[in-house]
């Protein structure tokens, strides 16, 4: 049995559909952009500031030197082998079938769960812009089971609505996605912009000091929850996620070599300067302990302490907007690697019927749209965020060590960007990864690991005898959503 059948760059090519490019460097930052800036800023940074005090800054700064390193190995990667299906179709080449494998699964835990997480924030912004209105939801629609203590809430309607409407989008065609997602990408930051403007008058430099009351890493008396700067680093390492997305639309991306690499540091560059600049805004502004009082909607919060409340509006408005582009990347992210894991046998081929209408994997974008749904209706989270997290490192673990294995295995295969200072630079995104790790709950390391398990029952169970590269298995008996005998239709282009 070889569990580490792999691919070779020519494969990973020649299997692609072919799409009309049609994406350059502007695109996929705005790409970027759209997946990465959402719940990490406008919920998260709440219970960061709790966590680490005004040093919340310097933990944002780490966790953006670790996706810097992981961003750079992204970059070499899909400017090898720009193939959609991101690192699932690096790990295939790099370490072969079973880590593949794992990375896909694991890339559920980043994409499926992170838009319900999002949809988790989405819905208390929501909930406090009809109250602005003087519209109030039964409070126990507004979130999941166990999400505020002290208040009994249910299930997050309005979250699991929104994300149902984004799916409804997605599966019938992505032309419609691109538009609404540059105009909701510059509303985004011109919100922030004016939130910075704004309420950069408001900062108290006393409340400052202390800045990093917790140090590093420490434990306070009677908590279990470790609290400083690395495990702040650990909770808004989920503002990050997102520029590896840019990576999946390799195939619909004019000269991928350079505008791919691009679209990925220059998203996760600019985000950085903004949740910086923020984040030493909003600690300025209130004192860091009173954030418990506006933990799920910390920036309307800070807002309501200058009074500007005019300003809360357009600010809730632009935290909705954020986290529905954030949604509708992740869930597109999701749609594609089912479709190439579908493609490649892994998962059943339901997931690679392209619909002959509307030209999408339609079927396989309603399975997850509606498990992300009900994920973000019932699961608290608290609980969901940390394992995206933990998926998220993982998978930036095993690119990183990809990029080194492709070096020494496949030195001369063509790559339109190397990133610098290889074996160093994956060897840090590595270390950071696994720091952040290390910074989260031990509850989240058991869930992974269940997950984990479960994602073997599937590869041992059902994908390895079905996969692609069973010997005396045919190309064809997985690929005929795409180009067998009686084939659906090609994958319509994407976000063009
Ligand atoms: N980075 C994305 C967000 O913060 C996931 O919402």
């Amino acid at each position: 049995m070889n569990l580490l059948r792999k691919k070779t760059v020519d494969q990973l090519v020649q299997e692609s559909t072919p799409l009309r490019r049609t994406l350059g460097t502007f695109d996929l930052t705005m790409l970027g952009i759209g997946a990465i800036i959402g719940t990490g800023i406008f919920v998260l940074t709440g219970k960061g500031a709790l966590t680490a005090g005004p040093a919340l800054s310097l933990s944002f700064i780490l966790a953006a030197v670790c996706c810097g390193f992981a961003g750079l190995c992204y970059a070499e990667f899909a400017s090898m082998a720009p193939v959609s299906g991101s690192a699932y179709s690096y790990a295939y080449l790099a370490f072969g079938e079973i880590i593949a494998f794992i990375i896909g699964w694991d890339l559920i835990l980043e994409y499926a769960l992170q838009a319900a997480t999002v949809s988790a924030g989405w819905s208390g912004y929501f909930s406090k812009l009809l109250e602005g209105f003087g519209l109030h939801l039964p409070v126990e629609l507004t979130a999941a089971w166990g999400t505020t203590p002290g208040v009994t809430t249910y299930f997050n309607l309005p979250g699991f609505v929104i994300v149902l409407l984004i799916t409804w989008i997605l599966s019938i065609g992505i032309n419609q996605t691109k538009r609404a997602n540059d105009v909701m990408v510059i509303i985004k930051l011109a919100i922030i912009v004016l939130f910075i403007v704004c309420v950069v008058w408001y900062v108290n430099p006393s409340n400052w000091k202390p800045f990093s009351p917790y140090g590093l890493y420490s434990f306070q008396p009677g908590s279990t929850q470790p609290m400083g700067i690395l495990p702040a680093a650990s909770i808004v390492f989920f503002s990050f996620i997102g520029f590896d997305a840019v990576s999946s639309s390799a195939e619909e991306t004019i000269e991928p070599n350079r505008t791919l690499p691009r679209g990925i540091l220059y998203s996760l560059g600019i985000s950085t300067v903004l949740y910086v600049i923020m984040t030493l805004i909003m600690t300025g502004v209130v004192p860091y302990k009173e954030f418990a009082k506006f933990i799920n909607a910390p920036v309307a919060g800070v807002i309501l302490a200058t009074g500007l409340n005019w300003l809360a509006v357009i600010v809730n408005l632009g935290a909705l907007l954020g986290m529905t582009t954030v949604m509708l990347v992740q869930l597109y992210g999701q749609s594609r690697i089912c479709y190439a894991m579908g493609r490649d046998g892994l998962f059943p081929k339901f997931f690679a019927d392209v619909n002959p209408r509307y030209r999408t994997p339609f079927k396989g974008t309603w399975f997850f749209g509606i498990l992300t749904a009900l994920a973000g209706g019932f699961i608290n989270i608290n609980i969901l965020f940390e394992l995206v997290n933990i998926g998220t490192l993982t998978a930036f673990i095993i690119v990183s060590a990809g990029v080194m294995r492709m070096r020494r295995t496949q030195p001369d295969a063509h790559r339109g960007f190397r990133a610098p200072g290889v074996p160093f630079t994956p060897i840090l995104a590595i270390v950071f990864c696994l720091v952040l790790i290390a910074g989260l709950n031990w509850e989240t390391w058991v869930r992974f690991a269940i997950w984990f398990a479960l994602g073997m029952l599937v590869y041992f169970g059902y994908s390895r005898k079905r996969s692609k590269l069973e010997p005396g298995r045919s190309p064809s008996d997985h690929a005929d959503a795409e180009d067998g005998e009686g084939a659906g239709p090609a994958l319509k282009t994407e976000l063009a």
